[in-house]
């Protein structure tokens, strides 16, 4: 080929590549840019590791933990610091060191993570969407800031099962199961908004069912039924109220939601996803609570 005739070629593609990003904002998005999104939106993971204090995130602190997630007797849960600091983050963890920790619950020094980290869940986190969190949390501040240690007074599992493998997230057109990818592995709404059994196993046949307490400066919180339902759980709210209540906190009559929920974080999700997230509960068999 001519170096005249390569040249065209490579034109082409260049601009057919430029035309398809540009009709899929998605597929534009680089890596890092998606580990952002899902990090500090739909995963929400500032949520659980960004300290607060009473007018919300401590400045300067983003994902340098130290904050006490659960103290639930029979155990304290304290957010570790996720920043890239060296001595006091996990700045000194390899890739893959951070992808396991977050996707099979298996720190470096072979230690498993305890609860409320989802693993059970984060497991079915995509190949591509784990290497982008991982490529993004490189990215942000280091922030020196060392964290007490959690305490667990029950049995932790050895694992969380066999090693992960390979996964490959459901494709984007099928809006129900690429929603349950979301609001199970990427955003674990299912692990609160499921009733669990002695022990810590969800109910899985009473999944967005509801009903776990979750104790705060706020008082206590019950998990909603999510369910379509119409009396207990969605079935009866229309698309834009439950839309509402995921991105503001506001629920159907007007009522301010308390946390856990990530509101600040779920403002932003894409409108894809949340149509995907919404398509996901309305296919959840009711479940009267
Ligand atoms: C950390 C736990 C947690 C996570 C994660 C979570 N939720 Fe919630 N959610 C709650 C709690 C607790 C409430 C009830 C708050 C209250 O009543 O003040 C709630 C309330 C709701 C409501 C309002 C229902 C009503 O009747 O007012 C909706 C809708 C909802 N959640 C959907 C979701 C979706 C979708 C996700 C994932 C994107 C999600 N939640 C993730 C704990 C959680």
């Amino acid at each position: 080929m001519t170096r005249q005739a390569w040249m065209r070629l490579r034109r082409g593609v260049l601009s057919l590549a430029i035309g398809w990003a540009t009709m899929f904002g998605a597929a534009a998005q680089t890596p890092l840019e998606r580990g952002r999104y899902l990090v500090e939106t739909i995963a929400a993971c500032g949520n659980r590791h960004t300290p607060k204090g009473p007018n919300g995130p401590l400045p300067g602190k983003a994902l340098a933990g130290n904050w006490v997630v659960e103290d639930v007797p029979p155990f304290r849960a304290v957010a570790p610091n996720i920043t890239p600091d060296r001595t006091t983050g996990i700045g000194g963890w390899t890739d893959v060191q951070i992808a396991r920790a977050i996707r099979e619950g298996i720190r470096p020094d072979g230690s498993v993570i305890g609860p409320p980290m989802p693993i059970g869940l984060y497991r079915g986190l995509a190949d591509d969407d784990l290497a982008a969190m991982v490529a993004y949390l490189r990215s942000v501040p280091a922030v020196a800031q060392v964290a007490e240690k959690s305490t667990y007074r029950i049995p932790l599992p050895t694992a969380y099962g066999p090693p992960v493998g390979q996964v490959a997230a459901p494709s984007r057109s099928d809006a129900v199961a690429y929603g349950a990818y979301l609001a199970g592995p990427v955003a674990h709404c299912i692990e609160c908004h499921t009733p669990m059994f002695e022990g810590g196993r969800r109910d899985t046949t009473k999944v967005g069912a509801g009903g776990q307490a979750f104790a705060g400066p706020w008082g206590s919180a019950v998990a909603a039924n999510i369910t379509s339902s119409r009396t207990s759980g969605l079935g009866a709210w229309t698309d834009a109220e439950i839309e509402r209540a995921i991105r503001t906190g506001v629920s159907r009559d007007g009522r301010r939601l308390h946390p856990p929920m990530a509101f600040a974080q779920y403002r932003d999700i894409s409108a894809a996803d949340m149509m995907a997230l919404i398509a996901y509960l309305r296919s959840l068999p009711p479940v009267e609570r």
